[in-house]
C-alpha cells in the first residue's frame, strides 16, 4: 500500500517542472528521501546552493502535487541546498547537477557562507545525554534575557522532536514574505523551530543531510534580523545538528545542561568534549533538575545529591553558570506553553534563571572584550 502509493506520488512530480531546466524534479534527480507512512508524505526538494532562496514555489508547487495525489492525507516537501557528496562517501544521491552556474568552488560538506550574520552571539544549549532539560533551560534563559533588554531569538535545532511550539504555547503557522520566513514573537522573543512548518503528528524520518539542510533553513530563510543574542535549543546526542551548528554558524559557545547523577556528569564530560573538539567555547555548565523543592512547605530535598555539576565543572575547567531547581512548576508552566520567567516573573525559580541569564551575558562580554580590539584614532 504504501509503496503504491510512494509510486503514485513519484508519478504526480513528474508533472512538477524545474524552471531553470525545464525537466521534472523526478527525472533531475531532485526529489531526495521520499518516504510514505499512513498516508503522510515527505520528501526534500534539493537545488543548488544558490538558487535556495528563489525556489520556494517549486517546493510548494511540489507539495501541492504530492498533496493532490489520491490516498495521501498530508505532504510535507522541504527545500535542501545540496552540495557535493563528501570524500570517499556513500554518494550518488546528492551528485552534482548538470545545470546552474557554479561560481567559484563548492564549499566542502555542512560548509559554505556563515549564516546568521546579523546576530551578535549564538549559544548552543545542549548536552550529552536526553532528557536533562536543555529546552525548558533554552526557553527560560531566552525570556530571561529578552527580559533583560536584549533581542533575542530562540531556534530550536530538534528536527526530530521539535519543542517550541508546546513550550511556546502556539502552533501559529509562521508567514512568508517572498522567500523568507517571519520567525513567530512569543514572550518577547522571536522563535523558529521545525515544528511551526510542519504538521505536529507528521512523522520525521529524516536522515542525516536532511536534518543538515532543514536545520539550515531555519537559521538561513528565516527573516531573523539583527539580534544581540540566539539561543539554540540542541536535540541530544552529538550528532549532526551539532557539526552543522559548529561549521555553519560562528557559535559564541555552548552552555552544557546537566542533571547532578554520576550518569549524567558523564554525558556533560561528553557533551563539553565534543565542542571542544570543533573548537567551539563551552560558556559553562548548568545543574538542571538540581535539588527539589516540595511545593506545599517549600522544604529542599537534594534527591540526585546536589553539586555534581560544580564540581565536574570544576574538574572540566569550564565554569558553573548556576543551579536550577526541580520544581513542579517549571514542569507544568513549560507543558502549558507559559515559560515560568514570563508566567511567574517574581518567582524564585525565574530569579534563578534571570541569575544565570545575567551570567551569561558577563560572560559573553568578558569574551568580546578579550577579542582584537580596532582602535580609530
Ligand atoms: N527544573 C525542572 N523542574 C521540573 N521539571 C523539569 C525541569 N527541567 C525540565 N523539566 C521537565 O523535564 C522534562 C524534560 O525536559 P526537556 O524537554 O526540557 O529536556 P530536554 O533535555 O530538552 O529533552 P530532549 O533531550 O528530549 O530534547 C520536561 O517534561 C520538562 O518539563
Ligand atoms: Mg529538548
Amino acid at each position: 500500500m504504501g509503496e503504491m502509493l510512494e509510486q503514485a506520488v513519484r508519478t504526480a512530480l513528474r508533472s512538477v517542472r524545474d524552471p531553470v531546466t525545464g525537466q521534472d524534479v523526478v527525472s533531475a534527480g531532485m526529489v531526495d528521501g521520499l518516504a510514505v507512512k499512513a498516508g503522510m508524505v515527505q520528501f526534500a526538494i534539493q537545488v543548488p546552493r544558490e538558487r535556495a532562496r528563489e525556489s520556494e514555489p517549486l517546493r510548494a508547487a511540489a507539495e501541492r502535487a504530492a498533496a493532490a495525489v489520491p490516498g495521501v492525507l498530508s505532504a510535507t516537501v522541504v527545500l535542501t541546498a545540496h552540495r557535493a557528496p563528501p570524500a570517499g562517501g556513500s554518494g550518488g544521491e546528492a551528485a552534482p547537477h548538470a545545470h546552474g552556474p557554479a561560481p567559484g568552488a563548492k564549499p566542502p560538506p555542512g560548509q559554505g557562507p556563515m549564516l546568521l550574520p546579523e546576530v551578535g552571539a549564538i549559544i548552543a544549549v545542549a548536552s550529552g545525554k536526553g532528557g536533562v532539560g536543555k529546552s525548558t533551560t533554552a526557553v527560560n534563559l531566552a525570556v530571561a534575557l529578552a527580559m533583560q533588554g536584549q533581542r533575542v531569538g530562540l531556534l530550536d535545532a530538534d528536527i526530530y522532536g521539535p519543542s517550541l511550539p508546546q513550550m511556546l504555547g502556539t502552533h501559529e503557522r509562521p508567514r512568508a514574505e517572498g522567500s523568507r520566513i517571519i520567525p513567530l514573537s512569543r514572550w518577547g522573543l522571536k522563535a523558529m523551530s521545525i515544528g511551526f512548518l510542519v504538521e505536529q503528528e507528521t512523522p520525521m524520518i529524516w536522515r542525516g543531510p536532511m536534518v543538515m539542510g532543514a536545520l539550515e533553513q531555519l537559521m538561513g530563510q528565516v527573516a531573523w534580523g539583527p539580534l544581540d543574542i540566539m539561543v539554540v535549543d540542541m536535540p541530544p546526542g552529538t550528532g549532526d545538528a551539532q557539526l552543522t551548528m559548529s561549521q555553519r554558524v560562528p557559535l559564541a559557545g555552548a552552555v552544557i545542561v546537566s542533571t547532578p547523577q554520576d550518569v549524567a556528569l558523564i554525558d556533560a564530560r561528553r557533551g563539553v568534549r565534543m565542542f571542544e573538539k570543533v573548537n567551539v567555547p563551552v560558556l559553562g555548565l548548568i545543574e538542571n533538575m538540581s535539588f527539589f523543592c516540595c511545593p506545599n512547605c517549600g522544604h529542599r530535598t537534594d534527591i540526585f545529591g546536589h553539586g555534581g555539576a560544580q564540581a565536574e565543572a570544576a574538574r572540566l575547567g569550564v565554569e558553573f553558570l548556576g543551579d536550577l531547581p526541580l520544581k513542579l512548576a517549571i514542569r507544568e508552566l513549560a507543558d502549558a506553553g507559559t515559560p515560568i520567567v514570563a508566567a511567574r516573573p517574581d518567582s524564585e525559580e525565574a530569579a534563578a534563571y534571570q541569575r544565570i541569564a545575567t551570567r551569561l551575558r558577563a560572560k559573553l562580554a568578558e569574551r568580546a572584550g578579550a577579542g582584537p580590539k580596532i582602535v580609530i584614532d
